[in-house]
């Protein structure tokens, strides 16, 4: 199975990093979006990305005139016909069922027979997505990381009905993008986020409950564990509404209360405070330089809703 020709849905955070890793890696790239502004946001993401590789060509492999040939590989619209020729198609659009449902139920009618369909959801089921096809056969997860152009892993996911081939296919993809492809099957969180969901959201109870400060919890994870990023660090940058669209998922499957979000998190999003997308989370990111604790403002939240239901006992 050779796959030359690469579709990705959604020009976002995880879209373009996707568009920009199969370029990188000799692919041609055909990038659908709903409409051309968010196509070009994505691809000035993936210029300022490729920019930076450049700097260090000996550290990145990417020389100046690498980062023009993949950008040369490159392509954007707003038609699915487009992807029509493509023998991969992997979307990273909105987390939501409808929405990629609706998608991959019309590429189905427009994609080659042959072409494999992939999702890079985080929480969603492959088995559900793959239902909205008549090639489940041929539907995998490919799950990536944020920022993708710089992390390696690749979560690989087969549901009951992928063939043997075409999960094969996926790991070999995953490995032409100079990933490492580690198999996995569709059990809601598949293995990253069903490890790191439970610890951040600890990491928010244990806050909740006064164990330390939000840059010490940080610190302590940091220094005391060689995370690159302490928890909370980690939650703004993944987001705050995505983590807790994650815990609903997660939550929903397996009703265990190490799945379930606390209510500071709850909180936080209601606020619209998403984390570093938003400008505001954990942290403070009026300074993107110098991001600051937001200790005293949640402190406020947690001991208002402390006294509110002492009042009301
Ligand atoms: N493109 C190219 N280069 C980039 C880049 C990008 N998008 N972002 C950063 N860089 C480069 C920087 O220029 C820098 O280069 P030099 O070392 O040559 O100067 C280098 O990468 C390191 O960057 P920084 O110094 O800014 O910061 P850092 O050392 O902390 O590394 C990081 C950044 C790789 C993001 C690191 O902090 C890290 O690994 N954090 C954890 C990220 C993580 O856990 N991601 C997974 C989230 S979970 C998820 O995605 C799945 C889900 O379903 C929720």
């Amino acid at each position: 199975m050779t796959i030359q020709k690469v579709g990705v849905l959604g020009c976002g955070l995880m879209g373009s990093g996707i568009a920009q890793v199969s370029a990188s890696a000799g692919f041609d790239v055909t990038v659908l979006e709903a409409d051309q502004k968010f196509i070009d946001k994505g691809f000035a993401s993936i210029e300022k990305s490729l920019a930076k590789f450049a700097e260090k060509p000996e550290k990145s492999g990417i020389t100046p005139e690498k980062a023009k040939e993949v950008r040369g590989r490159l392509r954007g619209t707003t038609r699915r016909e487009d992807l029509a020729e493509c023998d991969i198609i992997i979307e990273a659009i909105i987390e939501n069922v409808a929405a990629k449902r609706e998608m991959f139920s019309a590429l189905d009618k427009i994609a080659r027979q042959g072409a494999i369909f992939a999702s890079n959801t985080s929480s969603i089921s492959i088995t559900e997505l793959a239902a909205s096809t008549r090639r489940p056969e041929r539907f995998i997860g490919l799950h990536f990381f944020n920022p993708v152009p710089l992390m390696k892993l690749v979560e690989v996911v087969r549901t009951i009905s992928t063939s043997d081939e075409v999960f094969d296919a996926g790991v070999e993809f995953g490995r032409k993008l100079g990933k490492v492809p580690v198999r996995t099957s569709d059990k809601t969180g598949f293995i990253v986020n069903r490890l790191l969901v439970p610890y951040l959201l600890d990491a928010i109870r244990a806050y909740e409950e006064g164990v330390g400060s939000i840059e010490d919890i940080d610190r302590a994870m940091q220094l005391g564990c060689g995370y690159p990023m302490g928890p909370f660090t980690l939650l703004d940058f993944v987001g705050l509404d995505t983590t807790y669209y994650i815990t609903h998922v997660m939550f929903e499957e397996f009703k265990e209360r190490r799945f379930a979000s606390p209510p500071l998190l709850k909180r936080l999003v209601l606020a619209g405070w998403f984390g570093k997308k938003s400008g505001k989370g954990f942290y403070d990111y009026s300074d993107p330089a110098k991001p600051a604790a937001q200790d005293s403002a949640l402190r406020g939240i947690i001991s208002e809703e402390r006294n509110s239901t002492a009042t009301h006992r």
